[in-house]
């Protein structure tokens, strides 16, 4: 049985049952509105991971209807790249909980702060699987509205170093294009004017609760990718004000500048530019688009580097020729020294 006292905010024990339906194995993790448990189907013991809602938001009319639609969102989208939603339900104590296949890996938070930042073609892999999801997203008419790398969990599977799934749809939205069973509800949610997400990746319409689309996750994947090559953040003032006033005044920094060290091509600036773009009309359109414009930078490294190859192939050959030359002419005054010696000794 679930603790239904609003003061008790501890995680639960080991062993704890929700729903009769589940067993709790261990906290993975402290949500801020909840937790995220590892743990068992009570018949068929299969492993899975339990998102609960805790007291009191699980008792808030507006924050119980927000999870159930993470749960619908979710489990309306099949996508290899997207966590698989396998259950949803409400204890007898109100507790709202959402069951989910349990990945193994960790978030790319987890990785960011490991490893500072990552090499150019690992970073773009990433985003590129990212995008696939959100499109798939998109394609449903749901945006995220809060990817960033916490939200972003890396799997081993198949030998695949970065499998990623994309997590934690709490705040998604359904965008009313082509959705028929939209409640009036839902859509108060989400109404304009309501500021959710994480201020460091979200766009300006999205940070001012101006009217939002499927162009707020092209610009938080943008943020994703530019954090993840340069191992900083393009917007990051010392208050959450200063943040949001770079975000929708600032220039966007030269990656170039700020990760000298990764050697990033110059079509790096300019997709940076393009996908933080303070006005969505002059975004990727898409995030297919974002992801062309990805492979195309890291085509532009595999050139250079290429470039550079071919140009230290010429320097070498160049190298060896003068070195050749200089041995030929050795050769030569080894060879004329030779005859003068062979001349003065015949003369004598
Ligand atoms: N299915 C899962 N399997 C394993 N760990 C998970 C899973 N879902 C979430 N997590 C971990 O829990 C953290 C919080 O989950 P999330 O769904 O993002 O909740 P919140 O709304 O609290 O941000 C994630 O960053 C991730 O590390
Ligand atoms: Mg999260």
């Amino acid at each position: 049985m679930l603790p239904c006292d609003p003061q008790v905010q501890d995680s639960l024990p080991a062993g704890t049952l929700i729903d009769d339906r589940y067993r709790l194995v261990r906290l993975l993790r402290k949500g801020g509105m909840g937790e995220i448990y590892a743990g068992e189907h009570v018949h068929t013991h299969k492993r899975v991971a339990i998102k609960l809602l805790r007291e009191p938001w699980s008792r808030e009319p507006i924050t119980r209807e927000r999870f159930k639609r993470e749960a619908q969102a979710t489990s309306q989208i099949v996508h290899e790249h997207i966590v698989e939603t396998l259950d949803f339900g409400v204890t007898p104590e109100g507790v709202c909980y959402l069951v989910m296949e349990l990945l193994y890996g960790e978030d790319l938070q987890a990785t960011l702060l490991r490893e500072g930042r990552l090499p150019l073609r690992r970073a773009a892999d990433i985003v590129q699987q990212i995008c696939s999801a959100l499109a798939e997203a998109h394609r449903h008419g749901i945006i995220h509205r809060d990817l960033k790398p916490a939200n972003c969990f890396r799997v081993g599977f198949r030998g695949v170093q970065d499998f990623i799934k994309l997590i934690d749809f709490g705040i998604a939205k359904r965008l009313p294009r082509g959705v028929d069973n939209i409640s009036q509800e839902s859509v108060a949610l989400t109404a304009e004017g309501t500021i959710m997400g994480t201020s460091f990746y979200m766009a300006p319409e999205q940070s001012t609760g101006g009217p939002i689309d499927h162009r707020i996750d092209v610009y938080a994947a943008g943020v994703v990718l530019f954090q993840l090559v340069t191992g900083k953040l393009p917007f990051r003032g010392p208050t959450a004000a200063d943040t949001y006033r770079q975000i929708l005044t600032a220039d966007v920094p030269s990656a170039r500048k700020l990760a000298p060290e990764a050697e990033l091509p110059a079509a790096v600036d300019e997709l940076f530019r393009k996908a933080l773009h303070k006005r969505p009309e002059r975004r990727f359109a898409s995030m297919d688009e974002l992801a062309a414009a990805i492979a195309a930078v890291v085509a532009a490294k595999d050139r250079s580097k290429g470039d550079s190859a071919a140009g230290a192939v010429r320097a070498a050959a160049a190298e060896s020729r003068r070195g050749l030359q200089l041995v030929g002419t050795v050769a030569l005054m080894a060879a004329l020294v030779t005859a003068l010696v062979i001349a003065l000794v015949m003369g004598r």
